[in-house]
């Protein structure tokens, strides 16, 4: 079973990963926990080109070394693992390809979905969770108030962070069109909700696919 996590910059996705990665090893459960991009030495090292923030790289550039990190990831370890029978979770996938190179950054769509299919060797999430936040929300929880005019200035940001509060705009209503396209593989959570409540949306989510969580009644 693959288990991806969506969601604007911000939004919270590592702390529910991190919750249900406990979860699943308290129950027994083989898991493994990767991110896009990285995961393969050679993916970690592409992931650092991309994210550094004094690198200048075209959208189009951008979206093959993405695409790159992603046929290194599926090939050498997610399907491996999904053929022993583990549980994958995924902390990223192609809808983060769709929102930021797609709506974000203005990449054709089809032209997007042609590389997806290649990097992806097509495999496809069972259940996809999508943190909603808007922009301005994210960026409140990282910096004060007062500091937010100059919070995209500010050195801890990276490459992507830096692009500026229309992009990401932008980049969270794409994500709310691609949902539209397919709700059944989405849950969207309000990523403004408390963590406990998030995950305990997640367990629910999740007990109707995977029966170990069926049978336990309280998290
Ligand atoms: P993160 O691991 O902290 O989420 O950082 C990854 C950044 O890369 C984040 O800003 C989203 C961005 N990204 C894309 O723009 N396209 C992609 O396909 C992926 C996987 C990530």
């Amino acid at each position: 079973m693959l288990i991806t996590f969506e969601g604007i910059d911000g939004a919270g996705k590592s702390t529910q990963i991190k919750k249900l990665q406990i979860l699943l090893q308290k129950e027994g459960l083989e898991s493994i926990t990767l991110r896009e991009p990285g995961g393969t030495e050679v993916a970690e090292k592409i992931r650092s080109i991309l994210l550094e923030s004094r690198h200048e790289i075209s959208p189009v550039g951008e979206l093959l070394l993405f695409s790159a990190t992603r046929s290194e990831l599926v090939q050498q370890v997610i399907l491996p693992a999904l053929q022993k029978g583990i549980i994958v979770i995924l902390d990223r996938f192609y809808d983060s390809t769709r929102a930021y190179q797609g709506y974000g950054r203005g990449i054709d769509l089809s032209i997007l979905e042609t590389i997806i299919s290649l990097s992806t060797y097509n495999l496809k999430p069972d259940v996809t969770f999508y943190l909603d936040i808007k922009p301005e929300e994210a960026l409140i929880r990282k910096f004060s108030e007062k500091s937010l005019p100059l919070a995209f200035e500010n050195d801890d940001l990276d490459r992507m962070e830096r692009s500026g509060l229309e992009f990401f705009r932008k980049v969270r209503n794409g994500y709310l069109d691609i949902i539209r396209l397919e709700p059944q593989r989405f849950t969207v959570l309000n990523a403004l909700e408390p963590p406990v409540v998030l995950h305990r949306q997640i367990i629910e989510k999740l007990r109707t696919k995977i029966p170990a969580l069926e049978a336990r009644n309280h998290y």
